[in-house]
């Protein structure tokens, strides 16, 4: 077990990102406007809104970056909404920015003790929203679990990797592949471990 706390060993940590098949989560400015494509891709599913809505309750909180919760904020103020429902919303910052709603809570530290110390313990299935760096954090210090990759019908030539740079080699265990009708391709992968360990 990392960490002199207890965690919980039914815990879950899930990377979700979405991303152009060149591997960029947003433009180099932030942007995540070509995440709406029109791909048709007549052999494939249709997401079921029920079956989404039934999938969110599953999740039972949220961790991102701040540059990802200041997108998150744009999002809401431009009507769009707020994507994490009532869900407690972990945001990693060093700064002070206002507080979204009251289901928002702000860390600043030692990522691995915060995940395996405070959230494994309470939280069963805890997914990390992104963006790239903290992706990239949560990689490289065996923090998660699973990574859902959602590839998108674009490319977009250059942007925010979908994690920075990694310093070994992960090897994944494909567990699920699913096409959908939008032309967008959900992977699931199981982490195995860093191949060094
Ligand atoms: N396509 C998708 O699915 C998707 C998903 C997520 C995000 N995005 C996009 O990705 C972009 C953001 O990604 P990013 O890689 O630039 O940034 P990010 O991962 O969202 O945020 C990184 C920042 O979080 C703070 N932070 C991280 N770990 C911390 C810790 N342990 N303690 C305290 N603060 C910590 C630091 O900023 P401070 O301390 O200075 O606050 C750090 O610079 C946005 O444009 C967003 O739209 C796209």
């Amino acid at each position: 077990m990392q960490n002199e706390t207890m965690a919980n060993l039914d815990s879950r940590v899930t990377i979700h990102m979405a991303a152009s098949l060149d591997g960029f989560i947003a433009r180099k400015d932030g942007s995540v406007e070509w995440l709406e494509t029109s791909d048709e891709f007549a052999g494939g599913d249709t997401m079921d809104p029920g079956f989404v809505e039934a999938f969110l309750k599953t999740i039972d909180c949220y961790v991102m970056g701040s540059r990802m919760y200041e997108t998150a904020l744009r999002f809401e103020a431009q009507g769009l909404g707020w994507a994490y429902g009532d869900k407690p919303t972990f945001v990693l910052t060093s700064r002070e920015l206002p507080r979204a709603r009251d289901t928002v809570e702000f860390y600043s530290g030692d990522l691995a003790q915060f995940v395996n110390g405070r959230l494994r313990a309470t939280f069963r299935s805890i997914w990390f929203v992104g963006g790239g760096a903290v992706s990239a954090d949560c990689l490289r210090l065996g923090l998660a679990d699973e990574v859902r990759y959602s590839i998108l019908p674009i490319l977009i030539g250059d942007g925010i990797p979908f994690f920075d740079k990694l310093d070994r080699d992960i090897a994944l265990h494909l567990a699920e592949v699913k096409a959908y009708k939008s032309g967008t391709v959900e992977l699931l992968y199981e982490v195995r471990g860093h191949l060094s360990e």
